[in-house]
């Protein structure tokens, strides 16, 4: 989307005869954004996109969420959520607000049908697995630690590789716009006055891969595509294939995104999450923690400092690197750590990790501008001892404070019976836990800590 392309074939003029083999016409669509004075792409259609018939509800998508009112640390852990549905209808959205939603999918089956968010962009952080995804704009090959970025409007549909003997099954993080913003390139990193990717961006041109060939899919016959708008699933039927575009140029497509053709900037003392951003839309961003040297300041502190983001909500997605370090964090952890209370490295690790060169932890981050809400998915895989890793001392082992939050326990959190016992007693005894005895604990903790380096 960030730069202007072509594919197929395509009239030397807009708006202009552009004839079939048959000498009947191709059908152009302008596929505007923004009152048509945003990103645009003009595609050329072996039949007219307007013929569309049989439309039905299906499902709805409207997330509810809960604990609206509560404001904690969270710790989801997604790897034990079982796969399910397909690679749309496995979605699992497990925080969100009004601007945006970020869920998981573990698809376990493959898509009988096209599928167009009406409603939304769509970024992709692909965690396992490898295939095409069949875009109306032309195919998008993808492996472990892609960025895909479907705008809104886009038809596709998600093809997977079938897994190969000892690796793990398709899994990937969402992230959906659904404020109806589009999903950018930060607009600093950009030449205000040809739109080319900055010497001082983290990633350019060159890292972005663009649908390819095949693109066209001329076949009669029946197919459905499924459209979500207005917080629901509609079917359509088509009576010919719906990618059946033959060229189309412009500057509004898919495209793909290695997180390892990330360039981390780094610096003599840490670096604020900014610098490690990817895109944007309104009221959020994404932003890339890769594998990267530390900082060189002969007495840097090489752990992200305390910090107050006082206006944003972090969701924390953790792909792979030493998150053992991380109280109970692990490979497929989301945290969310909201604005409202400070954060920052676990006790010990500024000391522990002092010296230290290299980080190799690799994470996705989302900021969000407005609060997140948790959904009962959320909180069916909650860590309730997430918030209270922070005090001196504490360890899962040691933790005798029984599995509370807010007043509630963990089977009320995750829609049972409310637990009698008020929230005051996980203060008492976190409490408790620091001083002396606790501070013994910390050096041996901090040992593993090396590599405790994301927001
Ligand atoms: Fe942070």
């Amino acid at each position: 989307m960030p730069y202007y392309t072509k594919l197929g074939k395509i009239p030397s003029k807009r708006h202009i005869q552009f004839r079939r083999p048959d000498g009947r016409l191709y059908s152009e669509e302008v596929f505007g954004t923004e009152g048509f004075s945003g990103p645009t792409s003009t595609l050329y259609h072996v039949h007219p996109p307007t013929q569309v018939i049989g439309w039905k509800p299906l499902y709805s998508t409207k997330v509810e969420y809960v604990e609206r009112e509560i404001m904690r640390m969270r710790h989801v852990k997604s790897m034990p959520m079982p796969a399910k549905g397909d690679a749309v209808t496995g979605r699992t959205v497990l925080f969100g607000n009004s601007d945006v939603e970020i869920g998981v999918c573990a698809p376990a089956e493959p898509m009988a049908y096209h599928f167009k968010n009406a409603s939304a962009d769509e970024c992709f952080f692909i965690h396992f697995g490898s295939g095409t995804v069949f875009t109306m704009f032309g195919a998008l090959k993808f492996g472990p630690k892609d960025y895909i970025v479907i705008p809104k409007g886009t038809i596709y549909r998600f093809v997977f590789d079938a897994t190969k003997d000892g690796e793990p099954e398709p899994r990937f993080l969402l992230v959906e716009s659904v404020n109806g913003s589009h999903i950018l390139p930060p607009p600093r990193y950009m030449s205000k006055k040809t739109a080319q990717f900055l010497e001082h961006a983290p990633y350019c041109e060159r890292d972005l891969r663009l649908p390819e060939m095949p693109m066209t899919f001329d076949k009669k016959g029946s197919f459905e595509v499924r459209i979500k708008s207005r917080d629901q699933v509609h079917s359509y039927m088509y009576n010919y294939h719906p990618l059946d575009v033959v060229g189309w140029d412009g500057c509004y497509y898919p495209y793909c995104f290695n997180i390892d053709d990330f360039s981390p900037i780094v610096g003599k003392h840490h670096m604020p999450p900014p610098t490690h951003q990817t895109f944007e839309a309104h009221n959020f961003v994404i932003c890339s923690f890769c594998p990267r040297p530390l900082d060189f300041h002969p007495q840097a502190i090489v752990v992200p400092y305390n910090h107050s983001n006082l206006d944003s909500d972090e969701v924390l997605y953790y792909v792979e690197g030493n998150y053992k370090a991380r109280k109970g964090i692990e490979e497929g952890s989301l945290s969310l750590h909201p604005q409202g209370i400070a954060h920052g490295p676990h006790p010990g690790t500024p000391e522990a990790t002092i010296g230290a060169t290299h980080t190799n932890e690799l994470a996705v981050m989302c900021d969000t501008f407005a609060p997140l809400y948790p959904t009962k998915a959320a909180l069916a895989f909650d860590d309730l001892n997430y918030p209270q890793s922070w005090v001196s001392g504490w360890t899962p082992e040691e933790s005798t404070a029984p599995a509370e939050t807010n007043g509630k326990s963990k089977k009320a959190a995750s829609g049972g019976k409310s637990s009698k016992k008020p929230s005051r007693v996980v203060e008492a005894k976190t409490s408790a836990t620091s001083g002396a005895a606790s501070r013994k604990k910390t050096s041996s903790r901090a040992v593993g800590a090396k590599n405790a380096n994301t927001w």
